[in-house]
């Protein structure tokens, strides 16, 4: 399986988070399950930020100056209250322009290797472009941007306290990427249990994350960000083409995944493997958001994934445990 690339279950971050843990919470370790044997391991806090940047490049992401005609934000499509993605299958744009994929969350996304469902982006600073200047999102460009929030005096004047520069496309950039860094799900009910605490979980979900590993999920959903850390065939086992037919509109140029970027014929229909940690809360599911709810989506991994038909007490395991990894954030509703 030449796709299933970067297995690297044994991160460092890992290391230097159950070194913490071990100085902080050793009572708790005592029980706790042992980290280095999970294939999930918990979301760590991120300790560096700087919070005035992080608080510029919160308003930034709510900035509607940052499209054509100041009508969307990242946080139009990007709901921080809603799981950071929206409840359509392709979003909207600037002038009711609908997109080609469904969009994914933004917390935690600083995990993962590359951004966009390709991973036409390297980090999330290369990311911040995409929107901006896709015609379907944001239609604009950064002369237009910065020509903008110029005239905003007090605007200027937070950039210039917080970087040498002041106000460039550059420090736009940097600023949401710090915002983005602090959108960290922290607290989950799973990263609990994996932590020690038993009845953080139900005997249901419990039941759930075995029959995860079981099935085989956890060959391509794993880390901290359940899924993120590589690439993946979608029809990894199965003729994809029978998921064309099921959703009954033949593959477009967005259903071919990462070969949009490299062009390499082996890379159609792979895809970088999302992060399951928010899923409960982002339906619709897949690149092209065809699949509405949770169940159906466990369903179709199951069959294209790993050649199994699962069943339906299974399905509402898996679903159970999967809601059990959604952490918390202040900017998530309560
Ligand atoms: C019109 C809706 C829309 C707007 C506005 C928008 N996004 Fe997105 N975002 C998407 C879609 C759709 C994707 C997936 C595109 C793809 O993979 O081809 C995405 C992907 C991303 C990703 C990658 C996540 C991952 O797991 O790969 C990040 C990060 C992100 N957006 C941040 C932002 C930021 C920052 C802004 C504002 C500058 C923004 N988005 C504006 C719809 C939107
Ligand atoms: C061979 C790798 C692989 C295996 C095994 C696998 N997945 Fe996936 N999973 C993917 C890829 C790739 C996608 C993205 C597919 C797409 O949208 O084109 C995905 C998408 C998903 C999604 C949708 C996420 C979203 O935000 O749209 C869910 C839910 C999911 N997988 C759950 C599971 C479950 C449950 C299992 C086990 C029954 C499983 N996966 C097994 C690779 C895998």
């Amino acid at each position: 399986m030449q796709a299933l690339l970067q297995y690297n279950w044994a991160s460092v971050t890992r290391l230097t988070l159950i070194i913490s843990l071990a100085t902080t919470l050793l009572p708790a370790l005592v029980s706790a399950t042992d980290l280095s044997s999970e294939p999930i391991t918990p979301i760590a806090s991120i300790s560096n930020l700087n919070q005035a940047k992080v608080q510029l490049g919160k308003a930034l992401f709510h900035d509607p100056r940052l499209s054509s005609n100041n009508s969307i934000s990242c946080a139009s499509c990007h709901d921080l209250s809603g799981g950071g993605a929206d409840k359509v299958s392709l979003s909207f744009g600037v002038n009711g322009t609908k997109g080609l994929t469904n969009t994914p969350t933004v917390y935690n996304s600083a995990l993962n290797i590359a951004q966009f469902w390709d991973g036409r982006a390297a980090d999330l600073h290369e990311q911040v472009d995409g929107p901006v200047q896709n015609p379907l999102e944001m239609n604009t460009h950064w002369p237009e941007i910065i020509n903008k929030l110029n005239r905003d005096q007090a605007l200027k004047q937070q950039f210039e306290t917080l970087y040498p520069e002041g106000l460039n496309a550059n420090n736009i950039r940097a600023s949401i990427v710090e915002f983005e860094r602090s959108l960290a799900t922290l607290n989950a009910p799973f990263d609990q249990w994996l932590l020690g605490n038993e009845a953080a979980l139900t005997d249901k979900q419990k039941q759930g994350y075995r029959l995860f590993k079981s099935y085989g999920c956890v060959s391509c959903h794993q880390g901290a960000n359940v899924g993120g850390n590589m690439y993946a065939y979608f029809g990894a086992v199965h003729n994809i083409m029978e998921y064309f037919e099921l959703r009954s509109t033949p593959p477009s140029e967005a259903d071919l995944g990462r070969y949009s970027v490299t062009k390499n014929p082996l890379d159609r229909f792979l895809f970088k493997v999302p992060s399951l940690r928010m899923a409960s809360l982002t339906a619709p599911y897949f690149h092209d958001g065809a699949v509405p709810d949770l169940n159906t989506a466990i369903i179709i991994m199951g069959r294209f994934q790993l050649g199994r038909e699962i069943p339906k007490e299974h399905v509402s395991a898996i679903s159970a445990f999967i809601s059990s990894l959604a952490g918390e954030h202040p900017e998530l509703a309560e």
